[in-house]
């Protein structure tokens, strides 16, 4: 798909979500509302991407990858506005745009591909991308002449009578002739009501010159939900859980109760691992295959396990590597720690990690036991095989040799090697 490029609209405020935090910040599944869109645009293969940034644009820019490019829109005078702020980046191009609103991550890839398909097929203006609803409250609706040909989008504040009751709405996905875009935006007015620009305005401009619009429909009635409310992030919330959990099923992990086990967008799970009820995956996890996580796990961001290995319930694990064959059964914490292979954590085990000011590592090498109840005060090291005994507490910089036995508050190393 050559000679597509994308604009992303996320200037807006959001202000229905009462937040400090700009609207397209706000996660679902450890993902930004405005990194779902981002990821479409760049799965569907789109060129340039275009990024239109307004309230708290410094916050927001953070977050973008490198090949985007930042437009600022100054003041937030609505759609055509904010499409309106990338015109200099369009000068000369005769390929199409795809737009796209920030805040509608429940949209498919596959959706926006038949978008662009039907676009080129049919050699639109534009194409709308529509969506039949229960209860079209808030959406822009599709007006209809009687040949069914669309001739205008209508806004929620402005849509009267019988117009209220049209189920069909926009949801703020379009595809359009580059040209045509740019030079129908001119023609768009300011709206009374709402003292905005419209780009919803542009189909009964593009209507009224005879040029070609076109729709297609999404699959299904939630696919572009809006989020425009703190209810809204939750109802998307819970449509993208079912999908992360149903796209690991189908690789071959068992997740045991899907409704109370909570995976974010990006964790990586090996196959033949199982996961049990109440258990809480967030962002950037890998699991390997055929281990055993929860009932009542967290697992938490930079953590990374082997293969078969056993976290069990009532544990934490933070910042962590684990290797294969380790296993770490009951109530555990273990933050910033390196755990090689075969280790045994006993229940109780707690790293202490941060000092007050710094997070500290603790290193377990492979093989080492450790008892239960075990407190590790980071940095720390047990080297391989070495056992540390119940209820001890090893203290800063120590480092239990390889094969040792250390016990007690604070642990010392006693005569002996481990047994077996
Ligand atoms: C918009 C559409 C509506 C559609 C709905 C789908 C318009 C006029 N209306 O309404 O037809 O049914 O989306 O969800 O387009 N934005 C800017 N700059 C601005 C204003 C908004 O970048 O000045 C961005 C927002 O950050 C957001 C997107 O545009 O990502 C849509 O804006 P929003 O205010 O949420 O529009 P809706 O009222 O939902
Ligand atoms: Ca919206």
């Amino acid at each position: 798909m050559k000679a597509l490029r994308t604009i992303i609209l996320a200037a807006g405020k959001g202000a229905r979500m009462k937040s400090e935090l700009p609207k397209v910040l706000h996660t679902v599944c450890g993902k930004t509302l405005l990194q779902y869109i981002i990821d479409i645009a760049k799965s569907i293969g789109s060129g340039k991407i275009f990024i239109v940034l307004g309230y708290k644009r410094d916050v927001v820019q953070m977050t973008l990858p490198k090949d985007a490019t930042a437009v600022l829109q100054k003041r937030l005078l609505g759609t055509a506005d904010a499409v309106r702020c990338t015109q200099k980046f369009f000068r000369g191009f005769r390929g199409d745009v795809l737009i796209l609103c920030a805040d509608t991550p429940l949209l498919r890839k596959t959706t926006v591909k038949s978008l662009i398909r039907k676009h080129k097929k049919t050699k639109a203006a534009c194409t709308v991308l529509t969506m039949v609803v229960h209860n079209p409250d808030g959406y822009g609706r599709i007006i209809r002449d009687e040949s069914g040909r669309v001739v205008a989008i209508r806004e929620d504040k402005d849509a009267v009578g019988l117009e209220r009751n049209i189920a069909e709405v926009n949801t703020g996905a379009y595809c359009f002739r580059s040209q045509d875009l740019f030079s129908f935006l001119k023609g768009i007015s300011l709206n009374a009501k709402k003292k905005e620009f419209y780009l919803t305005d542009i189909i009964a401009l593009l209507k009224e010159k005879d040029l070609r619009v076109e729709t297609i429909e999404t699959e299904d009635s939630k696919e572009a939900l809006g989020i425009n409310t703190r209810e809204d992030l939750a109802v998307a919330g819970a449509v993208l859980r079912q999908r992360v959990l149903k796209e690991l099923m189908d690789q071959g992990v068992s997740i045991v109760d899907p409704q109370t086990t909570y995976i974010d967008a990006s964790a990586k799970i090996g196959k033949d691992t199982t996961i049990r009820p109440f258990t809480v995956i967030e962002n950037n996890v890998t699991i390997g295959r055929e281990c055993m996580i929860g009932p009542f796990a967290r697992l938490r961001a930079g953590t990374r396990i082997g293969d078969a290995v056993e976290v069990g319930n009532f544990t934490e694990v933070s910042r962590t590597r684990i290797g294969h064959r380790t296993l770490m059964k009951h109530f555990s914490f273990l933050g910033d720690a390196l755990v090689g292979k075969k280790v045994n954590i006993g229940a109780g085990t707690v790293t202490a990690n941060f000092d007050g000011k710094d997070k500290n590592t603790t290193r377990i090498d492979d093989n080492a036991f450790i008892g239960s109840d075990s407190v590790l005060i980071a940095p720390v090291r047990i080297g391989r095989g070495a056992v540390v005994g119940a209820g001890s507490v090893v203290t800063r910089n120590k480092h239990i040799p390889a094969g040792k036995v250390a016990m007690g508050v604070p642990a010392k190393v006693i005569v002996g090697r481990r047994k077996g």
